[in-house]
């Protein structure tokens, strides 16, 4: 089935992008936790962002190679001190468990691409496992 036009075409666009972007805001945001003192955080920001890589990798097997542009000045504007970029990059991964990748799936069922969606459910628990380790380090920031 031709996935050129459809609805998941698009929604596989934009997790491509999401994915990378993701990977580009987590670089920056273990910059940050290094300036802070916190390698540890830091060191954790790179491997979640080297998953996310990962996940862009396996929506571009469906996708092709496509050019995309992702505004690093924007995400600099973005980052702040680590525990509220802890918080917002774990409400982020929570928000794409929850919401972004269910609706993802159920699109890609109802245009009967039945792997993509196998795979944002799959990715989605990834998200959610993602969500808690960086809860988990602001809580350990916090106490
Ligand atoms: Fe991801
Ligand atoms: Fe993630």
């Amino acid at each position: 089935m031709n996935i050129k036009g459809t609805q998941t075409e698009k929604n596989l666009i934009q997790s491509y992008e999401g994915e990378l972007t993701g990977d580009a805001l987590y670089k920056i945001f273990a910059e940050k936790a290094r300036k802070e003192g916190y390698e540890d955080i830091a060191l954790s920001f790179e491997k979640l962002g080297r998953e996310e890589v990962v996940h862009s990798e396996v929506f571009k097997k469906f996708i092709g190679e496509i050019e995309i542009e992702i505004d690093i000045e924007n995400l600099r504007a973005i980052s702040s001190k680590t525990i509220l970029n802890l918080r917002l990059a774990s409400a982020g991964e929570y928000q794409a468990y929850k919401e972004i990748y269910p609706k993802f799936a159920k699109e890609a069922e109802e245009e009967g691409f039945l792997e993509v969606a196998r795979i944002y459910r799959s990715l989605g628990s990834v998200e959610l496992r993602h969500s808690k380790i960086l809860k988990g380090l602001a809580e350990q920031i916090e106490n």
